[in-house]
C-alpha cells in the first residue's frame, strides 16, 4: 500500500444537470477550500457518467450534454485544474474491472439494505417498473471509484454516507481475503446543518430540477431575484411588519443561515452586526419581509456574480475545457490502472505480468512425477 500514508481526496457528481446553490453550499465551496488548504497530496473529482447511466440508460444524450455543464460549474466556482484532477468515469476502464471483482464481495441482501438506494428506488418508480441491476449495484461501482484513487477522504453530502460505509466493508473484505491492498476511506460531511441540505426556494426538502425550486449557479440576476421574490415564503403569520415573526422554517432565514457572513451586514445592512441580531428583530416584530428578501438577494448576488462571470469566460473557450478534462482523465487512467494492477496481483489473476504460471505448472508436474 504505497499510497496509504498520503492524504488523497476523491469526490464526484453525476452529470445529470447543471449544478445549483444546494451543490454550492453543500459541497462545491468546501471542495475549493480543501483544494486551497494545501493539506492534501492529491485531489480528484470524478464526473460519474457511468453511474448517471444506471438510471438514464434510455437517455445518454442528457449525460453527454451535462458533462461540459458540470465542468463549467466546477471551473467557475474556483476548482483549479492545476491543483485538482477532473476526470470522466466512463474513460477509466480500471473502474469497470474493479467493480466486477468487488461485486463478488457483497451480497444482494446487503445491497438491498442501502437506505439511499432504497429511497432512490422508490423515487424513480423502480419498485413497480423493475429495478435495473446496474442501478441496484451502483454502490459497488462507487466503491471502485473511491478505492481506485486510494482515497483516504471522501467529501460528500449526508445521503452518501451509506456508500462510504459499503466501500469500507468491501475494502475490509478484500484485504482480509487477498491481503492488505486497498486503502480504507473516510467520509467528510459538511459541519453546518443548513449547508448539509439547503431546501428549495419553495421550502421543499431539496432543490430539484423537476420541482423548479432551484437557483442554478448559472442563473442570471433577474432569475435569482424572481425565484426569491416569487417563490420564497416567509412566515405566514407575519402579516404586518410590527407582528412578531418566526425565523425557524422560514426559508429566507434558512438561506441566510447557509450563506451570509458578518461582512455582508456591514456592506448591505449595517443596522445589524450579524444574523442573530437580525433574527432577534424579526422575532420581536418590526422587520419587514421585503427588507429580509432584499438583503438575501444582495448576499446571493455577491456569491453568484463572480461565479457567473467566471463561467462566461470559460464558455468562450469550450476547447480549453475539453482539454482540461482530457488531461485530467489521462492522469486518472494511469492512477487507476496502477490500482487495478495491484488488485490483480493480490488476487493472483495477473497471468501475463510474468510467466510464473508456467513455472508453477512445471514444478507441480515434476513433483507429481508425471
Ligand atoms: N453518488 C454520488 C452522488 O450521487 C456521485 C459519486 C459517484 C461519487 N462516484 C463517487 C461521490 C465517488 C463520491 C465519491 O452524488
Amino acid at each position: 500500500m504505497s499510497e496509504a500514508q498520503k492524504q488523497i481526496i476523491l469526490t464526484g457528481d453525476r452529470p445529470t444537470g447543471r449544478l445549483h446553490l444546494g451543490h454550492y453550499v453543500g459541497s462545491l465551496k468546501r471542495r475549493v477550500e480543501l483544494q486551497n488548504s494545501g493539506k492534501f497530496d492529491e485531489i480528484n473529482i470524478l464526473i460519474a457518467d457511468d453511474q448517471a447511466l444506471t438510471d438514464n440508460a434510455d437517455n445518454p444524450g442528457k449525460i453527454r450534454e451535462n458533462i461540459i455543464n458540470v465542468v463549467l460549474d466546477y471551473l467557475s466556482v474556483g476548482i483549479d485544474p492545476e491543483k485538482t484532477t477532473i476526470c470522466i468515469q466512463s474513460a477509466l476502464p480500471a473502474l469497470h474491472a474493479l467493480t466486477f471483482y468487488y461485486l463478488n464481495l457483497v451480497t444482494t441482501a446487503r445491497l438491498s439494505r442501502n437506505p439511499t438506494v432504497k429511497a432512490e428506488i422508490q423515487m424513480r418508480g423502480f419498485a413497480d417498473e423493475g429495478l435495473p441491476a446496474g442501478f441496484f449495484t451502483y454502490p459497488v461501482s462507487q466503491a471502485a471509484d473511491i478505492t481506485a484513487f486510494d482515497a483516504t477522504v471522501v467529501p460528500v453530502g449526508e445521503d452518501q454516507l451509506p456508500m462510504i460505509e459499503q466501500t469500507r466493508e468491501i475494502v475490509e473484505k478484500f484485504n482480509k481475503t487477498y491481503g492488505e491492498t486497498l486503502v480504507l476511506p473516510k467520509a467528510m460531511i459538511p459541519e453546518n446543518e443548513t449547508q448539509r441540505r439547503l431546501p428549495g426556494v419553495d421550502g421543499k426538502a431539496k432543490m430539484s430540477k423537476s420541482l423548479g425550486n432551484c437557483i442554478y449557479l448559472s442563473d442570471n440576476a433577474k432569475t435569482v431575484k424572481k425565484q426569491v421574490n416569487g417563490k420564497m415564503f416567509t412566515d405566514p403569520q407575519h402579516l404586518k411588519i410590527e407582528d412578531p415573526g418566526h425565523t425557524e422554517g422560514n426559508v429566507v432565514f434558512t438561506y441566510l443561515d447557509a450563506l451570509c457572513t458578518d461582512e455582508h451586514f456591514s456592506r448591505y445592512l449595517p443596522d445589524y452586526a450579524n444574523l442573530e441580531e437580525m433574527k432577534d428583530h424579526y422575532r420581536r416584530g418590526g422587520l419587514g419581509d421585503g427588507t429580509c428578501k432584499k438583503f438575501l438577494i444582495q448576499v446571493l448576488e455577491e456569491t453568484l456574480s463572480p461565479i457567473r462571470e467566471e463561467r462566461a469566460k470559460w464558455e468562450k473557450d469550450i476547447g480549453a475545457v475539453y482539454e482540461i478534462i482530457q488531461a485530467g482523465t489521462a492522469r486518472a487512467v494511469e492512477k487507476t490502472n496502477a490500482t487495478l494492477a495491484r488488485v490483480r496481483q493480490a488476487m493472483r489473476i495477473n497471468y501475463f505480468e510474468d510467466r510464473s504460471i508456467i513455472k508453477e505448472w512445471e514444478k507441480m508436474l515434476k513433483e507429481t512425477g508425471i
